[in-house]
């Protein structure tokens, strides 16, 4: 136990310092660190079998984090699948194959402008300041129709809605329905790094959580949107963070639910106790005492590829073509993948544009509410908890404030949003109107912007709530 803690202390101990000049030093030391890490026996264990089998076969992916899971317990984590009846190694030659035909994808490289550009949609972007001086760019492809508003998940941005490409991504899907598509970027990711004082260089511009993003982002960007297209509501569309950081605002605002005629949550998260990935169970219940290191080494912001994304990667996937390609984005190995619904051949371009950046303290905050089982404000510890909220409990979100109609999308396979805990959040909103469960056992939490059959299985139920409301 000890041992496992130590070593998952170290990885995130040398997690994220690339905006230091500890860098540097601090990969000087990890290569000390890694030697005695590779001493431990659960990490030989794990490399062992990863070195050993993933070379040679596709399958063994899904057992080591099987593996993982199961010494942590978690009986219940559904795995992606990654073979049926096919020969393994044909499909390793496929998978390949598909993989590098993707690689010479200009989307790869195009910004977000310039992307929607080239499949003959106009688009413009927008600027506004929040009230506490971020100064955030959004998205609009404009059309006649009534607005809708896209917000992206933890680490992502407005190119979430896009990557998928004109055949399945949201923002094309509904422009091509008439919809005016605005698409938000929360504080911090890659279109949004300015502020009218601070600099991302300095700690402060990194002091906020989803509830910020909540509590000023999403409200300063409505409110704009509503000014500029002169309507007094919209359809907000939200994915991942994009719903808890709407909860937090319909909740601490309420006025703002009467500018809302649908909420769309795809993949809702707040209450996080039955999260299925292996990783944020293993590293939630040490968050308190990282966020601490981290704000000593003054690692501020999540960046994606550092030393420990390049660690975790090594011990949880080996090394060979196919842990090359599915494990050199982090995002997969916190949100996990299901390889049925996954275009291969877009992959690259995907990795060209998520992860978009975040805050240290978002994650943080998740990790929080894994370990509270509660959905409530930032925990500072007691002494500083009693000064901001005259409580040493952070208070928690009143989700019956939401009066606004919600909706809810999840799946059984979700390592993040759970059944359960959707369970949870149904019985404290104020006003769902619907529930929707993906019929789709495997389907995974990005699967709710990328999968392969995002239209019958996702699109043709939002398409009629949007259309009905
Ligand atoms: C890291 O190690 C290299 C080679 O061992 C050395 O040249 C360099 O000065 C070290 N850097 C720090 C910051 O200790
Ligand atoms: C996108 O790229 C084009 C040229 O490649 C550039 O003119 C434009 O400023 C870029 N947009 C943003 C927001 O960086
Ligand atoms: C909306 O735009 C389409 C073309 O994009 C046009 O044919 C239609 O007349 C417009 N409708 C209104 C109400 O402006
Ligand atoms: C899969 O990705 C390729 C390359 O980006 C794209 O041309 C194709 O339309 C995608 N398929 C689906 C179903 O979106």
């Amino acid at each position: 136990m000890f041992e496992r803690a130590l070593f998952l202390t170290l990885v995130l101990l040398c997690c994220e310092a690339q905006n230091v000049g500890l860098l540097s030093s601090i990969a000087n030391s990890t290569r000390y660190w890694m030697n005695d890490i590779t001493k431990l026996p659960i990490v030989q264990q794990i490399s062992k079998v990863s070195g050993d089998l993933l070379v040679q076969s596709v399958d063994v992916l899904t057992k080591i984090p099987l593996a993982m899971a199961r010494s942590l317990d978690l009986n219940d984590v559904i795995f992606p699948l990654f073979t049926s009846d096919s020969n393994v190694v044909d499909l390793t030659d496929q998978i390949i194959s598909e993989f590098n035909s993707g690689l010479d994808n200009e989307d790869i490289t195009l910004n977000m402008s310039n992307l929607v550009t080239k499949y003959g949609y106009p688009i413009k972007r927008h600027q506004v300041t929040t009230k506490d001086g971020y100064i955030l760019s959004m998205y609009r492809i404009p059309n006649n129709g009534s607005v809708v508003f896209l917000m992206h998940g933890v680490l992502g941005s407005s190119d979430d809605f896009v990557v998928a490409g004109p055949e399945s991504g949201l923002a094309y899907l509904l422009s091509n329905e008439g919809y005016d598509v605005w698409m938000g970027n929360s504080r911090g990711n890659k279109h949004s790094r300015q502020h009218l004082v601070l600099d991302p260089s300095q700690s402060a511009f990194w002091d906020f959580s989803w509830h910020e993003i909540g509590y000023y982002d999403l409200p300063a960007m409505i409110d704009y949107v509503l000014q500029v297209t002169k309507t007094n509501k919209l359809k907000y569309v939200g994915h991942s963070q994009g719903t808890t950081s709407f909860f937090v605002m319909a909740s601490q605002i309420p006025e703002y639910n009467s500018k809302i005629s649908l909420m769309v949550a795809l993949s809702p998260v707040a209450f996080m106790a039955h999260v299925k990935s292996p990783l944020v169970k293993l590293l939630a219940p040490g968050t308190p005492l990282l966020h601490s290191m981290m704000q000593s080494l003054g690692v501020d912001e999540v960046l994606p590829d550092n030393i420990a994304s390049r660690i975790l990667r090594r011990v949880l996937c080996g090394v060979g073509p196919l842990a090359e390609i599915f494990c050199s984005n982090l995002i997969f190995l916190f949100v996990g993948f299901d390889f049925g619904q996954l275009n291969v051949t877009n992959l690259p371009v995907l990795y060209g544009h998520i992860p978009s950046g975040a805050s240290v303290k978002q994650l943080v905050h998740y990790g929080q509410g894994v370990v509270s089982e509660d959905f409530r404000q930032f925990d500072y510890g007691d002494s500083k908890n009693l000064d901001l909220y005259e409580s040493n409990v952070p208070p928690s979100y009143n989700l019956k404030n939401i009066v606004a109609p919600v909706s809810l999308f999840y799946s059984e396979a979700d390592w993040f949003t759970d059944p359960r805990d959707v369970d949870k959040l149904y019985k404290r909103l104020g006003n769902v109107i619907d529930v929707y469960k993906v019929p789709y056992e495997q389907f995974s939490h990005l699967d709710f912007l990328i999968a392969k059959d995002f239209k019958p299985l996702i699109y043709s139920r939002l398409r009629k709530l949007l259309r009905d409301v």
